[in-house]
């Protein structure tokens, strides 16, 4: 029966059910929307709205109903309730009969949702920052598996620069650090609670709001009834939160693609994350990779889908914002699955060592190098430049590295280089070079690598 029936002669029809009902996606919200309606009839009770035993009464029920929510026991397939409020009052009533339909006294829906919702982000936020900080140790594990191998490093994805591969391990262990830190930061903001708002203006009963609050794990009750039932920014910047992330994720997989690629040949992935081709038998394609690029358009989809939604909506609560749970459901379990699936793909990764020290020897990287070199031979650096690229014009006309290039034909370019140029154009002599804070050098990637691993055994 609906919650609201009274003022109501017609039946709904089955179409207007098909767009108001909520149960079949906020059914997974059952355990925050008992545990919130447990607060409640605390909260009630002490207003003197029930007798302790009616409230004694309405408590067992709802331990009763709380408990088979946990062990997935609820019919939701045979309920025609509206929404998981409904059903759990419903359910309530079906129980204890009358005093159940006391529970209500002073609550709305609309207060009452935007606690479950809130209750269900913070759950959830737990169990993503469990997924990051998995992804962080799977890089870290990674980078240590393979400390002192050197990979081409790229801009325009032409080889620049060579960097320890730890290095690049840990360029995503920072953005998946700010990933964290956002997630607690908006963490922070959405841990109101917005219990005892009523449907807009607040409730008449005596509610002692903070002792929700405390009682449902959130700091301080939100300060204005208005806006507590039409706030979801906490929604968005969750969505927000999924998007930066999943672009982070992206660009990682990206990487991998590449590196994978028979053209680079700088890894190998274990059969247990990738796919074959139902045609062509030699195929082993990074399915898991391209998905976790992939599946970035729907998460960022749904953030803009919400942001839209949002727009313009006057106050207080609409049914609009009922819009606000299947994008943000589904954003966060594709954020969960896809930091899942990075640790799976780093956690098999094989890194072919010698292929990657090969091309970051042939990629001209040590150009620079000569340019510094030249440098510290008193020649400007804009002329040194000039001076390193006929090196490197020539080494490619001679099809081979800079550092292959006889004494005479460096001379050639600038009587100042002698015999002491060699050292210098060593891959593994200019990557630790770069032993700045920050930079590829042996000895500032191994601290980095043994401080994160610290940071991450201390969350
Ligand atoms: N199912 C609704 C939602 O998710 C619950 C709130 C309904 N409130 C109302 N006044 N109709 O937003």
């Amino acid at each position: 029966m609906a919650l609201w029936g009274g003022r109501f002669t017609g039946d709904t029809s089955q179409m207007f059910k098909q767009v108001n009902d909520s149960l079949p996606f906020d059914q997974v919200m059952a355990v925050e929307d008992i545990t919130g309606s447990i607060a409640w009839a605390n909260a009630i009770a002490k207003a003197a709205v029930l007798t302790d035993q009616e409230h004694q009464q309405l408590l067992s029920a709802l331990q009763e109903l709380l408990s088979a929510a946990k062990a997935g026991e609820l019919d939701f397939a045979a309920s025609n309730e509206e929404d998981i409020h409904s059903f759990v009052e419903a359910a309530l009533i079906d129980k204890v009969g009358d005093i159940g339909r006391k529970l209500h006294t002073g609550r709305s829906r609309n207060d009452q949702v935007a606690t479950d919702f809130r209750l269900w982000c913070k759950a959830h936020i737990g169990q993503l920052r469990n997924d990051i900080l998995n992804l962080i140790k799977a890089l870290l594990d990674c980078g240590s598996r393979y400390q002192s191998a050197i990979l081409p490093g790229y801009t325009h994805l032409q080889r620049a620069q060579p960097v320890r591969f730890p290095h690049w391990c840990l360029a995503y262990v920072e953005m998946l650090k700010r990933d964290l830190s956002r997630l607690d930061d908006a963490q922070q903001r959405l841990n109101q609670s917005p219990l005892g708002c009523g449907a807009l203006a607040g409730t008449t009963y005596p509610i002692d709001r903070q002792a929700i609050a405390d009682e449902l794990g959130f700091t301080v009750p939100c300060q204005n009834s208005l806006d507590a039932v039409s706030d979801r920014d906490f929604v968005l910047e969750l969505l927000f939160c999924a998007s930066t992330s999943m672009m982070h994720l992206s660009r990682l997989a990206e990487d991998l693609i590449f590196y994978n690629s028979g053209e680079a040949g700088f890894t190998r992935l274990s059969d247990d994350v990738t796919s074959g081709s139902s045609l062509m038998p030699q195929k082993k394609n990074p399915d898991g990779l391209e998905l976790m690029r992939g599946k970035c358009g729907r998460v960022f989809g749904h953030l803009q889908g919400l942001l839209v939604t949002m727009k313009g909506l006057p106050l207080a609560y609409n049914k609009d914002m009922q819009e606000d749970k299947e994008g943000a459901m589904d954003a966060f379990h594709q954020w969960h699955i896809c930091l899942a699936i990075g640790a799976e793909v780093l956690n098999g990764l094989e890194l072919n060592q010698e292929r990657c020290r090969d091309a970051a020897q042939k990629g001209y990287a040590n150009a620079t190098e000569l340019a510094d070199y030249l440098v510290g031979k008193g020649i400007p650096f804009r002329t040194a430049h000039d001076l390193a690229g006929k090196a490197v014009l020539i080494a490619i006309q001679q099809n081979c590295g800079i550092e292959d290039l006889s004494l005479s034909d460096l001379q050639a370019i600038s009587e100042h280089i002698t015999d002491d140029v060699y050292p210098i154009l060593d891959l593994d002599y200019l990557v630790d070079k770069r032993n700045i804070l920050g930079g590829t050098g042996a000895a500032p990637v191994n601290d980095a690598l043994f401080a994160a691993h610290e940071w991450h055994d201390q969350q």
